[in-house]
């Protein structure tokens, strides 16, 4: 490779796809701009990363993530995410009671209802961004139930996620970003903080009772931990949602013959949002930092590394994956690594593929067709992650279509 490839570069942020198949092919382990950091592009390396841990760390990224303008350890810092064996397992043991597969499916009346006075909304303005105008609602809305926050705060629930979320990318020198980021850090804490008190006394039945209530061998998650697992619903489960529904409406619009074919057959929907999330995963890569050096497929990566587990490219490799540059809805049960792999794999992966499936269910059977250009996507700037920030879309209403 002669040049370290940037991954801010705007061209790999608007398609990453050929630099992912020209590291695979030269240099399937590899340091990369911004932050020194390495990228494993090959499924093999990916998944070996992901399984092990004790080289691979997660604990590690509360050290290399730290913000030092925000006054405090990160947000995520005692949460499961940044957490390695046996701590992450005591965790994950705690917070797996209130998000069981059950628990998350008994949402669906919840979404459903969200979902379809958003359509109708979506179907009297027949122009719109898809973005703000369906998939910011529908997984603030979400994430706000989940969190048992007041129906009136789920607005504030995208700011606070998109502060949040921004956290990384905020620079040393943009003082007035800091300052926003910071009001929303606290603010969040702060009716967080009410919500967890008002549980403890009385519970509800909700996630955050059970949370606050959870118990194994006798000991429950300290309120920093409970802190960090309610900030981490929020960063894990709000921008992935949405990310996942636009790059969904963005590849069905590019597709009119398979818009048809899924509007006379429903029950296509969950494969298609099975090779939507092979495709074009909304989490490009996990990050991981190493314990000590490791070497792997002829490179050495120094102890202390950040590292990117690239599932996007992994869930395209050749050697893995036959024509795996290729969309194709009939395709099956290769997406899993898009929720990760390993003792991280994601616990929202179920809630995640019923908002998807609501939403495509409500849309298609109401909206006859869909319009709009690829020239006017706007790319989310998150390094990783890869979908629209921005999709302006034209609905055409079902009653007035073919
Ligand atoms: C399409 C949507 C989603 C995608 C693509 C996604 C992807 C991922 C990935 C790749 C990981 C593994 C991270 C790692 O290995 O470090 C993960 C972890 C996690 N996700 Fe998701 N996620 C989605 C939605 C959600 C939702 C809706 C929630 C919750 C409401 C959620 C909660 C979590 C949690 C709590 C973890 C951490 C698990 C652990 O560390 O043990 N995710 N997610």
């Amino acid at each position: 490779m002669s040049e370290r490839p940037n991954l801010l570069d705007p061209a790999v942020k608007a398609n990453p796809y050929p630099l992912y198949e020209r590291l695979r092919r030269e240099a399937p382990v590899c340091q990369v701009d911004p932050r020194g950091m390495w990228l494993l592009t090959r499924y093999e390396e990916v998944q070996y990363a992901l399984k092990h841990p004790e080289l691979f760390s997660s604990a590690g990224l509360g050290q290399a993530l730290k913000v030092d303008w925000l006054g405090r350890p990160h947000p995520l810092a005692s949460g499961m995410s940044f957490a390695d064996p046996p701590r992450h397992g005591r965790l994950r043991g705690l917070v797996q009671q209130a998000f069981t597969p059950a628990a998350l499916a008994s949402l669906e009346p919840f979404v459903r209802s969200v979902v379809e006075p958003l359509v109708t909304n979506l179907l009297e303005a027949r122009r719109v961004d898809f973005i703000q105008a369906f998939c910011m609602p529908l997984a603030s809305s979400v994430i706000g139930q989940l969190l048992g926050l007041d129906t009136f705060l789920f607005k504030r629930v995208k700011r606070w996620a998109e502060d949040v979320a921004a956290m990384s990318n905020v620079t040393p020198r943009d003082t007035a970003r800091q300052a926003q980021v910071r009001t929303s850090v606290e603010e969040l804490r702060a009716y967080l903080e009410e919500v967890i008190d008002a549980r403890r006394h009385q519970p509800r039945q909700d996630t955050v009772s059970e949370l606050v209530h959870a118990r194994v061998d006798g000991e429950g998650l300290s309120q920093e931990e409970l802190f960090s697992f309610l900030f981490l619903l929020l960063v894990a489960g709000m921008e992935t949602t949405v990310v996942l529904l636009g790059n969904a409406m963005r590849l069905l619009r590019e597709r009119p013959e398979l818009f048809a074919r899924m509007r006379a057959d429903i029950g296509r929907v969950p494969r298609f949002i099975e090779e939507v999330l092979r495709y074009e995963p909304p989490v490009l890569g996990p990050l991981r930092v190493t314990t000590q050096e490791v070497e792997l497929a002829g490179a050495r990566i120094p102890a202390g590394s950040l590292v990117m587990a690239v599932v996007a490219s992994a869930l395209r490799d050749e050697r893995y994956v036959p024509d795996g540059e290729r969309f194709d809805p009939e395709r099956d049960g290769l997406s899993q690594l898009a929720f990760g792999h390993g003792i991280h794999f994601c616990l929202g992966a179920p809630l995640a593929r019923l908002e998807a499936r609501v939403a495509l269910e409500v849309l298609l059977t109401r909206c006859a067709g869909l319009g709009g250009r690829s020239e006017d996507i706007v790319w989310s700037p998150a390094l990783a992650m890869r979908g629209p920030a921005v999709l302006p879309i034209e609905l055409l209403p079902a009653d007035q279509g073919a």
